[in-house]
């Protein structure tokens, strides 16, 4: 890559990559920029705070070496009267005489103002750094949230998370640390570099001999560690998920004994992230050892020649130490841009990724409070006409081929038939998460593409086949679809919903804290939860997705009431597997393998010996 930057002048075009990471890394800082912007006074304060702390660090050794020249007079030089270089504020730095006091307290002087400078920088760029990464944070997470149902079956919700927590992390390191180093670096490398000329431009010609050596090798070494960090970087990821993964189904993981495998799945995982940062970690060693052995090796080299002028009276003993000191801060830098250099690789890695995500197209959601009026009210005839639909994650499957039904408003509508049929489909066909690929699906014979996807939604409830608590109380969690409702709308839903009873038998009633840290629910309880949870919504469409697990019959009955009441004048979807809980539905639709098979209501499907419906329900009489 080097070879060609220096083979010509105009011919850069000529390497694509190249043109195109520089590029893209401009348009990385830029999108950190658009984040810090709110906050650039205070950004700029602090880089000034920097640059001042640098500044008045590089002040500390030249103070030391006035000290040994004030020590031992007699070892300083007689500079020729005609050099200009020391003139400085109208008095000579160069061969000005304080005395020892003076200087110690100079050094203390100078030591308290670099208090508060480096204080002011750390508090301020922590202070940046944090705000803007909160809204980092905040934005990410809603375009995640935004993202199409689609997006999240493609995607494992452990890599989500990991994207969330440890690439921001890594760039708020970028902006509240590693920005800092390498700006002060920057700013040491000047002023050393300065000061260094200005101490003795012999010695420091000499010294930068071997400089650009060094600066080939810091880059070719620079293009090798950062891709390699990337590497190790997805492949801490990855085990992070199967973590995750793990405790997210340890339930599984248990009943199965699976505890061995899932410990060798870990392993291997780990053992790869130790291999690829063990050869990660070669590079970067020879790296920073290479570093570390030419600048010493350097300063050295520099001390014996520095010792030379001393000897010959061109140098004082107080310059050589101070110019000892800058070069071992300048080297310092040096070296520490290695470790720098992969950390803003590893930064950019996790920008682009961030960014990835965040120009991403959502489903066009309104995040905003509930919808408080709806524009188009529904009343809730649906119909599908002619629906063809496969997932996006499998396109050879197609798993609705031929759906056309219809609903009049309040209607109960059954769906039924074998497991895998698509009736789950329809659900989420229904509630929008995802397009049909062939056909249309009408609500009050308006084409569902017409309506907003957050107003569609608003006037529908649904209540899954496996119900999840949010962490929280019952009562958020039922007036989870309408969060200003009043306590006595709540009970008269949890009354509705038959779960007053076991709710207030808690002894912190309607405030028990259920899901992930709180109090664990039976199916059933979760059930009339999530009924009580619809009730309150009332929505125009109902869907249900009736759970496979079976309940006991007193709770089966509850909930089967629960139901009815939730049913009762509004358009209801309800995917059953208990055929006996649909005998009164206004029509029952059966689906096999992705495709009506028959409408009716039970009874003329029952009179149909050879129908599908028939035979399911004799197989469940069978069963009981
Ligand atoms: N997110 C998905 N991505 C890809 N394929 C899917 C997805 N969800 C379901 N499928 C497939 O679509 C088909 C229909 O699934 P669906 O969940 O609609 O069945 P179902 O009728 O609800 O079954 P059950 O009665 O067991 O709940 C199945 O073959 C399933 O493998
Ligand atoms: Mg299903």
């Amino acid at each position: 890559m080097a070879k060609s930057s220096f083979s010509s002048n105009g011919n850069l075009k000529k390497e694509p990559e190249k043109a195109k990471i520089s590029k893209e890394s401009l348009r990385e800082a830029f999108m950190l920029y658009s984040y810090i912007k709110p906050y650039r006074g205070k950004f700029i304060l602090s880089l000034v705070f920097i640059a001042l702390s640098a500044f008045s660090t590089m002040i500390f050794p030249f103070l030391l070496g006035k000290m040994i020249d004030a020590a031992a007079p007699a070892a300083q030089v007689q500079l020729p009267q005609n050099s200009m270089g020391g003139e400085m504020f109208g008095f000579n730095l160069k061969t000005v005489n304080w005395s020892l006091n003076t200087i110690l307290l100079l050094l203390f002087l100078q030591l308290s103002i670099q208090t508060i400078f480096s204080f002011m920088r750390i508090y301020l760029l922590t202070e940046v750094g944090e705000k803007s990464l909160a809204n980092m944070r905040t934005d990410l997470y809603g375009k995640l949230l935004s993202q199409s149902m689609s997006f999240f079956s493609e995607q494992r919700v452990g890599d989500l998370s990991n994207r969330i927590s440890s690439d921001l992390s890594q760039i708020q390191d970028a902006i509240s640390f590693t920005l800092a180093e390498f700006l002060r670096g920057i700013f040491t490398l000047i002023i050393g570099l300065s000061f260094i000329f200005w101490i003795s431009t012999e010695l420091a010609l000499v010294m930068l001999a071997v400089v650009p050596l060094i600066a080939v090798v810091a880059v070719f070494f620079g293009v090798r560690i950062k891709k390699m960090a990337r590497k190790a970087q997805d492949q801490l990821a990855e085990s992070g998920t199967i973590v995750q993964e793990t405790f997210q189904g340890i339930s599984i993981v248990k009943a199965f004994t699976s505890e061995s495998y899932e410990m060798k799945r870990y392993t291997s995982s780990i053992m790869g992230v130790v291999e690829t940062a063990i050869s990660n970690a070669r590079y970067r060693g020879v790296f920073v050892s290479f570093m570390i052995f030419s600048v010493f090796g350097c300063i050295a080299f520099v001390m014996w020649y520095g010792a030379t002028m001393i000897s010959s009276g061109q140098l004082s003993a107080g310059d050589l130490t101070m110019f000892v000191i800058f070069s071992a801060f300048v080297g310092g830098t040096f070296a520490g841009f290695a470790d720098m250099f992969s950390q803003l690789q590893k930064t950019l890695g996790a920008t682009q990724r961030v960014r990835e995500l965040l120009r991403t197209e959502g489903e066009p959601v309104t995040i905003t409070d509930l919808l408080v009026n709806i524009q188009n009210p529904i009343l809730g005839k649906v119909r599908f006409e002619d629906v063809a639909f496969h997932y996006p994650s499998r396109k050879d499957v197609e798993v609705l081929k031929k759906i056309t039904l219809s609903v009049q408003a309040g209607e109960q509508i059954a769906l039924v038939g074998p497991s895998g049929a698509g009736k789950s489909t329809i659900a989420s066909l229904l509630l929008k998460f995802y397009e049909p690929n062939r056909g249309a699906i009408y609500f009050d014979e308006i084409n569902s593409k017409d309506f907003g996807l957050t107003e569609l939604r608003g006037q529908m409830a649904f209540v899954p086949q496996d119900v999840v608590l949010f962490g929280g109380s019952i009562k958020e969690n039922i007036a989870y679809g309408k969060p200003n409702a009043t306590m006595v709308e709540i009970i008269a839903a949890a009354h509705n919903a038959n779960a007053h009873e076991f709710i207030d038998r808690f002894p912190e009633g309607y405030e028990t804290i259920v899901g992930e840290r709180g109090i664990k629910l039976s199916g059933g309880q979760r059930q009339r939860i999530a009924i009580a949870r619809a009730i309150l919504k009332d929505p125009a469409i109902l869907i249900l997705d009736e759970a496979t697990s079976s309940l006991d019959s007193e709770s089966e009955q509850l909930v089967q009431e629960a139901l009815e009441n939730l049913m009762k004048n509004r358009t209801s979807f309800v995917i059953a597997h208990r055929l006996s809980t649909i005998r009164n539905s206004n029509k029952i639709v059966v689906i096999d393998k992705g495709s009506v098979q028959e409408i009716g209501t039970h009874e003329t499907l029952m009179r149909n010996e050879h129908g599908l419906y028939r035979r399911l329900v004799d197989m469940q009489l069978e069963w009981n």
